[in-house]
């Protein structure tokens, strides 16, 4: 299958999917979305791959969010459906992928970028990367999952100031706080994760599936929480802040709130 916004290098059994939108921080456009969709999708069911990698292209970011300038417009019912269908495409995807994912932090983590980050079963990240969910600077909520798997991964008490000071965290900091598992340099990034990757890649299939669908049993609470998410996101398109956070966005000024 021909790919334009990503690329695949399939080495001995480890498939590397890496998002290429340098110019745009690798945001998570709605093409973006599919062809990562169609890509694990095809990994899946590939049983020469074991496991997979997923990164962004260039030194700066691993993903800067969901698109902004795609969705500044969209409707409550167009928010809605933006959520519901990410979490559908990719975020819960790449979750219940029967191989393990590895997310390789390159860089600026925010948004989606961190949810995405979030939904692979775990993550090493390079020296220079930032870590956030800035969303309520734009006037709306992490609607890809992260306000479920924040707080699974960091605790509840970090995730509330996380998401609601949108501050990003450095990777020093990430790893102390349990959301990356290991900081390297970041020309070392690739091969640290293709290490471990390809250790894993010498462990049962079978047994590494079970073992995934196991962990994951035992956070699928999730569940009502994601639905919850799924609607404030939603409502969030129809409210003055989100059309004033999304505007200065694109201006490339500060934002000023009414909470409306
Ligand atoms: N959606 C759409 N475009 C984005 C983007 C996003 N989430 N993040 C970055 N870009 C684009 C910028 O608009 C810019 O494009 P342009 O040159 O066509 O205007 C390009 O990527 C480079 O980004 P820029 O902001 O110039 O880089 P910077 O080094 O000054 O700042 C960030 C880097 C990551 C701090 C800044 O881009 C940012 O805050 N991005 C948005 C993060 C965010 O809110 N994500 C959550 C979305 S729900």
């Amino acid at each position: 299958m021909a790919y334009s916004f990503i690329s695949l290098d399939q080495q001995d059994a480890v498939l590397v999917l890496t998002i290429q939108r340098p110019d745009q921080l690798n945001a998570l456009n709605k093409a973006t979305i599919e062809e990562l969709n169609n890509a694990l999708n095809a990994a899946d069911a590939d049983a020469s791959v074991r496991c997979v990698i997923i990164s962004g292209s260039g030194t700066k970011a691993f993903v800067a969010g969901a698109d902004i300038k795609e969705f500044a417009s969209f409707s409550v019912e167009q928010g809605e459906a933006l959520s519901r269908d990410g979490h559908n495409l990719l975020f819960n995807r790449v979750e219940n992928m029967s191989k393990p994912v590895i997310a390789a932090v390159n860089g600026f983590a925010l948004g989606g970028g961190l949810e995405l980050a979030m939904s692979c079963h775990f993550r090493y990240a390079s020296e220079n990367a930032k870590l956030g969910l800035p969303e309520v600077t734009l006037g709306v909520i992490p609607g890809y999952g992260g306000t479920q798997r924040l707080a699974q991964l960091v605790g509840k008490g970090k995730a509330m100031e996380m998401i609601t000071s949108a501050q990003m965290i450095g990777a020093a900091e990430a790893k102390e706080w349990g959301l990356v598992n290991q900081v390297v340099p970041q020309e070392e990034l690739m091969n640290t994760c293709m290490t471990i990757a390809q250790k894993i890649s010498t462990n049962s299939p079978r047994a590494i599936s079970a073992a995934l669908r196991s962990v994951l049993s035992g956070y699928s609470f999730a569940e009502n929480g994601l639905n919850t998410e799924i609607k404030e996101f939603g409502e969030c398109f129809g409210t003055a802040d989100f059309k004033e956070g999304t505007t200065a966005f694109m201006e490339k000024r500060k934002p000023t709130f009414e909470g409306k």
